[in-house]
């Protein structure tokens, strides 16, 4: 951020191991231990402008399919797949939405990829076949170690590999051995087509036995139990360059895999940062093979362009409140780079959550572009059903307010990747002029007009909130509330996360239900939040929420809102077959200064009330979303 508003961005696109450190000056230094120097520098002039122009150089995220935003539910340690179905059906008992289970290592035969264990997950294929009657969806891990000590011709992916030379080698020109979950594993080459190739077989040969809709990949950066390999790395430059930047252990092969190391285009010093990346592309494309659908995969390692072919996850964080405090600025950045569809473990990863922490973290979590619960192996469950009938009714309330915004958070997506918006945005973005807002890691914005402000603190019922100048309204109640800059502590009970709506906004909304599936023909509710001078703007953007290049190949409907002068055009800008089974219901208005006498949808009298905190309310619409539609008042 410069002085007055303006920003700039600099980018350095490199994959060696580097250190970044901040100058006090205020200053970067970058300190790269190789490979290719391309810098970029992203004129702004507002912050939103350089990242539209750095998401322009790296690739624009990928439309995800509709689930991806739907509440999906992991952990380690499901003993068997009949305690993951049960978790599954107790979900849907108590009517809390839930569109993806996910199984973690647990589900693999001795933690060996493209396997499942036969006799504790027995009943795999029959879970997944239920979830997929009951409009839900299956996702499973995948770590890139393939174990190299099964009997020849008993593990194909292994076999197959050595066959088709997919393997990373070492200095020497062998197979590099390290160790992961099921021991010691070679790691496939991502770099070489072939390797995608042979990634996509093995996809396709597991798919005919579990149907499986999405990918977890996890251990990508790749993470190696062992330093290098079984037999340590040689000793030279690579491994010992002059200068080793802060890397985990000191060490360039701490972790990983040798920097001597043999890829197809070059050598793991120089690939290593990149492994994330190209495992992602050879999923995303061999999901798209199988599925013929937008695929879904959500990676731990990342690299600028990423988004292109996955999401991301934040990694094993703790059932703390610190780390629920922290998820934000996480989230946050990462809709920066390019990959809005991002989420931390909600309820945390490792040690066990209070109740009330879970609360807390569900109700953020709801607002996490992904939504994903997961939890680590010995640790006790904290799905939703796991707490009492008060926590789980404020989870579910938490979850169906996520379901009920899915038009607005589907619409964002879609200007993420036509556009190169962010998701969840910082407030910074909205309000560049207002240096107070620099500084906000406690808060965020939905697009330009919802404002989160979550409880981050254990025993509280209230919350402060930064809230720029202008005029908000409560999400809830439409209760109007100005502000001169200034923050507002608000009423925070534990089954409530505060939300706002900024002064000239439309949004659409939609009647939620437990499946995004069983929602996305529910009726659509208009709120709109009119600004001082009567006004105010939104958008909807809608296709069939899974085909392929559904915007590229004009298979989608675009429709804008627009409110002034006490009138509400709805007007289709892109029409295709799919919203036409969609009706507007109920359109509220906040802000409306004196009641009406008289309210026309279409020219025609229609039935209203109007409230003493000027909102006014028309219902029973009925209104066929593919055609130009107007709501006046006078
Ligand atoms: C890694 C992942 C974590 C996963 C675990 C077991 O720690 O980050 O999410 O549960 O491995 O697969």
């Amino acid at each position: 951020m410069e002085d007055g508003g303006n920003s700039h961005g600099f980018f350095m696109l490199n994959s060696n191991a580097m250190d970044v450190i901040l100058q006090p000056a205020p200053a970067l230094t970058w300190r790269a231990i190789g490979g290719i120097l391309d810098f970029y520098v992203f004129l702004g002039p507002d912050p939103a402008s350089v990242i539209g122009q750095y998401v322009d150089v790296i690739g624009y995220p990928a439309m995800p399919i509709y689930w991806a935003l739907g509440y999906h539910l992991c952990r380690w340690g499901y003993k068997t797949s009949n305690s993951t179905w049960d978790v599954v059906k107790s979900m849907r008992n108590n009517r809390i939405p839930q569109d993806v289970q996910w199984n973690d290592i647990d589900y693999m035969d001795q933690f060996m990829d493209f396997t499942y264990d036969p006799t504790k997950f027995d009943t795999l294929p029959e879970m997944v076949k239920d979830l997929h009657a009951h409009d839900q969806r299956y996702v499973i891990i995948l770590d890139p170690g393939i174990s190299s000590t099964q009997p020849e011709g008993s593990y194909w992916p292994y076999d197959e590999g050595l066959r088709r030379d997919v393997f990373i080698k070492d200095a020497e020109g062998k197979t590099l051995i390290g160790k992961v979950w099921p021991g010691l594993t070679a790691y496939p080459d991502f770099s070489d087509n072939a390797t995608h190739e042979w990634w996509y077989d093995n996809l396709q040969r597991f798919h005919k036995k579990v149907q499986f809709d999405g990918l977890w990949i996890d251990m990508n950066e790749p993470s190696n139990f062992l330093d290098g390999s079984t037999n340590g790395c040689p000793s030279n430059s690579l491994e010992n360059p002059p200068y080793t930047p802060g890397v985990l252990g000191g060490l360039l092969r701490a972790k990983t895999v040798c920097a001597t190391a043999q890829q197809k285009q070059s050598t793991h010093y120089n690939m290593h940062s990149l492994y994330g990346l190209m495992e992602a592309k050879a999923s995303a494309s061999a999901m798209k093979r199988i599925t013929s659908k937008r695929p879904f995969v959500i990676s731990r390692s990342t690299f600028p362009s990423q988004g292109m072919y996955s999401g991301h996850w934040l990694g094993d964080n703790r059932s703390q409140w610190k780390d629920l405090y922290t998820s934000i600025a996480g989230i946050l950045t990462f809709n920066l780079l390019g990959i809005p569809l991002v989420g931390a473990d909600i309820c945390g990863f490792g040690e066990e959550p209070q109740e009330e922490l879970c609360i807390r973290w569900t109700q953020l979590g709801a607002f996490y572009p992904f939504t994903r619960n997961h939890n680590a192996i010995d640790m006790k469950p904290q799905d939703p059903t796991a707490f009492s009938p008060l926590a789980r009714r404020a989870m579910k309330q938490a979850l169906l307010l996520r379901y009920s915004l899915f038009p607005v958070l589907y619409t964002l997506f879609h200007h993420a990747h036509v556009h190169g918006h962010t998701v969840a945005r910082p407030l910074m973005f909205e309000f560049p002029k207002d240096v107070r807002t620099y500084g906000i890691d406690k808060q965020f914005l939905w697009g330009k007009s919802l404002l989160v402000t979550p409880v981050l603190d254990p025993g509280v019922d209230y919350v402060d909130g930064y809230f720029p100048e202008g005029l908000w309204y409560d999400y809830y109640t439409g209760n109007p509330m100005p502000s001169k800059g200034e923050e507002i502590r608000l009423h925070a009970p534990l089954d409530k996360i505060n939300l706002h709506l900024r002064e000239g906004s439309v949004i659409p909304t939609q009647m939620p239900n437990i499946t995004l599936w069983v929602s996305s023909g529910q009726p659509l509710h208009l709120v709109s939040a009119l600004s001082d001078d009567g006004s105010a703007t939104g958008d909807l953007y809608w296709d069939d929420g899974e085909t392929i290049d559904a915007y590229e190949n004009d298979q989608y409907s675009y429709i804008i809102f627009n409110v002034a002068q006490n009138m509400m055009t709805s007007e289709v800008l892109h029409s295709s077959v799919e919203a036409t089974y969609i009706t507007v219901e109920t359109a509220s208005f906040y802000g409306v200064k004196q009641k009406p006498s008289r309210v026309l949808v279409n020219s025609q009298d229609a039935a209203f009330t109007y409230s003493t905190n000027k909102m006014l309310t028309v219902t029973d619409l009925g209104l066929n979303l593919s055609h130009n539609f107007t709501i006046s008042w006078m």
